[in-house]
């Protein structure tokens, strides 16, 4: 079944207890934790603090998206602070399979993420040895952004190279996600959808999510 994840990036920080538990009743199944270090991106959101807050605050499995270059000095803190799954870009760091390995050493699911300029074959070595490919829809940086369509055509490739060798990866997308493309992105191979401004810019968050699950679910029913 596709899967639901709230980017939190777009909710509104004073009352991000309130927030999540609205989530959580939309049946949201994994929380999109947006970090960022104004220098791999140019923005700069919330850092290891606000991951041990959540922790205490949810049971929800914390995704944990880092946006910062070398990302390898701050694997051990947010593994520490509660991440359950830790994503890390190719283009962070010239040694992704240390930090991948990094992650899975310390029992936590890890996943690799393309910037929509770089081709999914940058990850080629890599994806017998992750939990979760994360394919950017958009640059990272901002929430409220427009979908790039091409995303697409790479969801399909990762989900036709799975099949072919056989491995087990989850793929996600991230990025300009909200009722009008979800079909899309399930149809195309996507398990799990992250979706920030759709969620918590709508007037009833909780609904928001019933509603992609709704979308996904159908999406899929239609694949298989
Ligand atoms: C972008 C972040 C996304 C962002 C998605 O840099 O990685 O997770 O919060 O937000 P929306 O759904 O608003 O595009
Ligand atoms: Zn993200």
């Amino acid at each position: 079944m596709p899967q639901i994840a709230p980017s939190i990036l777009a909710a509104n920080f004073a009352r991000l207890g309130e927030e999540i538990r609205a989530v959580e009743q939309g049946g949201a199944q994994l929380l999109h934790v947006d970090v960022m270090d104004g220098h791999f991106v140019p923005n700069i959101s919330i850092g290891v603090p606000v991951v041990s807050s959540l922790r205490k605050a949810t049971a929800l499995p914390l995704d944990v998206h880092l946006m910062i270059e070398e990302p390898e000095r701050y694997i051990e803190a947010f593994a520490e602070a509660g991440a359950d799954l830790i994503s890390v870009h190719v283009e962070a760091t010239p040694h992704l399979h240390r930090a991948l390995g990094m992650i899975r050493e310390r029992g936590l699911r890890a996943g690799a993420v393309v910037n929509p300029a770089t081709p999914v074959g940058a990850l080629n070595e890599v994806l017998g040895s992750v939990d979760l490919v994360l394919v950017m829809s958009v640059n990272p940086g901002f929430g409220g952004q427009k979908f790039i369509p091409g995303t697409l055509e790479k969801i399909r490739e990762l989900a036709e190279r799975r099949a072919r060798y056989n491995h087990s990866y989850r793929i996600e997308v991230d990025g300009g996600i909200g009722p009008e493309n979800a079909a899309d992105v399930v149809r195309a191979g996507a398990e799990i959808l992250v979706a920030g401004t759709s969620i918590f810019h709508s007037p009833d968050a909780a609904e928001s999510v019933r509603q992609l699950q709704r979308i996904a679910d159908a999406a899929l029913a239609q694949r298989v």
